[in-house]
């Protein structure tokens, strides 16, 4: 079902070519005076300009046309010829019938026949997932929603990040600490162990203690270096060793995410992109764009257009080993290879945006970039409450797993507060408790413009009030439970009718989804979905404190109310579904 604007743009539209203008004047928005009127069309202006003539004149014509299609209430113009509408109640509950039916018909079908592949940031293994992490994972989980539910085929990849200079650091630490494991032999001694010699607490504690020994040490990190070296060369031992910091980060990161309600559809890394690095490198040489450079094989990327420094990206450097740049080239090579993407996404910290710039202008300018474009999703940081990297009291790096904890800990008290879930089995209320928790981080981390930083206030997060993640779950679980009853007396539901101005409100807002569905995913911007969902929120609870439902007395006027209720718990089902939020039945 095309979207309610489309079929008035549309409408507009052949009125403004039966008028002999061009169609796309036609365009019609929500009203900016919701008090005034509906729908708004300012094409008037416009095609007076284009034709030299009256706006007043030209809105005149396209009204009359407009009146005459009989979609309207009222057709009215106002100041010097915006087209003000608004439409008959028929009209929206021929569309209320339609959204019941199939309430899937209205999904913008943006990306039918189109591939997406979603980067996630790259975490790396042998570290904890830490606050650093966690809009990587919210916003990216949430794109990878939007993104399928408007008809696009999906691809996310965790894309670890396994194959750099941590990886030498922690295979040259172990060695001082172990010398005697099997791995450090320079002769092949395969086939090594299966057991891990290091669990993720081992490397958790490792990997900080390996980085400042290379911090203060030269010849530790030139060790480091030359594992990392011999390692992406194919030392057996060292090859061996890695797998098992893969596999056990990797165990332990599922978990993390896992927690996080986030999944992905490939766990590759940086390491599977060494099997194209040569072909790759050849390529670029091949078209005379990798260059020696002081030792360094590098590609130049900079452009006579550019107003900023753009530093060359280095390919291999002096002392033979390659970095995440390098495997982010061969990586849209393996992708356009396997995937034939339309789109690639990578959804990385802002920090970081050079480094795509150089990628990405590496792939383009190497012919390796297939049908796809790229873009880099940057977003701000998690900042405490002294506008820096949010950190634990004592000042250390706060782990993903300890915010959850924190936030669950917090709803609970919030829960107790408001009087909810009490005298609820303890199982269920733990489990009520932490989806209000993660729904409290991922509403205030997604309701943000993704590039700003914003201050992590767990305090404010959690409230049932104001735009939170716990004020929107508790309205959908209050829809729930008048369904719940109502199902319970016995009482029917029926495809709704309008009475009153909140209804119609509500049912305009219920339309809106399609726009803020595909304008969120046009822009890559989940707050337009949170924008959605607080607005249909608060449209609910408005008709909710004007009209009786369960204690409505007129039969067909309280199945209708109810057929209401169950759309608007659809949608706001669906708009916190795409925000990776879930609704508990109860609470
Ligand atoms: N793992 C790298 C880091 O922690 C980020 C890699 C960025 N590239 C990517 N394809 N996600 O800084």
């Amino acid at each position: 079902m095309t979207s309610l604007l489309s079929e008035l743009s549309a409408t507009a539209g052949a009125a403004f070519a039966a008028e002999g203008m061009p169609a796309e004047l036609g365009m019609v928005q929500a009203s900016d005076r919701p008090d005034l009127a509906q729908f708004q069309c300012n094409g008037a202006l416009a095609a007076a300009k284009l034709a030299k003539a009256n706006p007043r004149a030209i809105a005149e014509r396209i009204a009359a046309r407009l009146e005459a299609s009989g979609l309207f209430e009222a057709v009215s113009i106002a100041g010097p010829g915006f087209i003000n509408l608004k439409l008959k109640d028929a009209v929206l509950e021929g569309r209320l019938r339609r959204l019941a039916a199939d309430p899937d018909s209205a999904l913008p079908e943006t990306g039918k026949g189109k591939r997406v592949i979603l980067d996630f940031g790259g975490p790396n293994i042998a570290k904890p997932m830490h606050v650093g992490h966690l809009r990587s994972c919210i916003i990216g989980d949430s794109l990878q929603r939007l993104f399928r539910a408007n008809g696009w085929s999906v691809v996310s990849d965790v894309h670890l990040g396994d194959w750099g200079l941590p990886m030498g650091q922690l295979i040259s630490e172990l060695q001082i600490r172990r010398p005697d494991l099997p791995y450090f032999d320079p002769s092949d001694r395969s086939p090594y162990p299966d057991e891990s010699p290091v669990t993720m607490d081992d490397l958790e504690r490792l990997y900080p203690e390996a980085a400042s020994a290379c911090k203060a040490d030269p010849s530790r990190l030139e060790a480091a270096r030359e594992a990392t070296v011999e390692l992406q060369a194919g030392r057996p031992g060292y090859r061996a060793l890695w797998r098992h910091f893969h596999n056990v980060s990797a165990e332990g990161l599922t978990r993390e995410f896992g927690s996080l309600g986030v999944v992905f559809d490939e766990w590759k890394g940086e390491s599977d992109a060494d099997a194209f690095i040569p072909e790759m490198i050849e390529k670029l040489k091949d078209d005379g764009l990798a260059a020696m450079d002081e030792g360094a094989l590098i590609v130049r990327v900079a452009e006579p257009t550019d107003t900023a420094e753009m530093p060359p990206l280095i390919l291999i450097k002096s002392d033979g080993a390659v970095n995440y740049a390098t495997t982010d080239v061969a990586t849209i090579l393996e992708r356009v290879r396997e995937h034939d993407p339309d789109l690639i996404l990578y959804v990385v910290d802002q920090r970081q945006h050079l480094h795509f710039e150089q990628v990405f202008r590496a792939a383009r300018k190497g012919g390796l970039s297939g049908r796809a474009r790229f873009e880099h999703i940057g977003y701000g940081t998690v900042n405490g409450k002294d506008g820096k990297p949010f950190k634990t009291r004592a000042g250390g790096v706060m782990k993903l797993y300890d915010l959850i904890a924190m936030a669950t800990e917090e709803a609970m008290k919030r829960l107790a507060e408001q009087g909810l879930a009490a005298g609820y089995p303890e199982e269920e209320r733990a489990r009520v408790a932490k989806a209000v928790g993660l729904a409290a981080i991922k509403f205030a981390d997604l309701c943000n413009n993704r590039v700003s930083s914003y201050v992590f206030d767990l305090e404010r997060f959690t409230r049932f009030e104001g735009k939170t993640g716990p004020y929107l779950q508790y309205a959908a679980v209050r829809i729930k439970s008048i369904l719940r009853r109502a199902d319970a007396e016995g009482y029917g539901r029926a495809a709704p009718v309008i009475r009153s101005e909140e209804e119609r409100r509500l049912a305009l807002q219920l339309f809106a989804m399609s726009e803020a569905l595909s304008g969120a995913e046009m822009k890559r911007a989940p707050n337009l979905i949170c924008d959605f969902v607080f607005s249909l929120a608060q449209n609910f609870s408005r008709f909710y404190t004007e009209h009786h439902i369960l204690s409505e007395t007129d039969e067909d006027l309280r199945a209708s109310r109810l057929g209401l209720c169950a759309l608007t718990l659809k949608e706001i089902e669906r708009a916190l579904g795409l925000l990776g939020i879930d609704v508990p039945e109860r609470m």
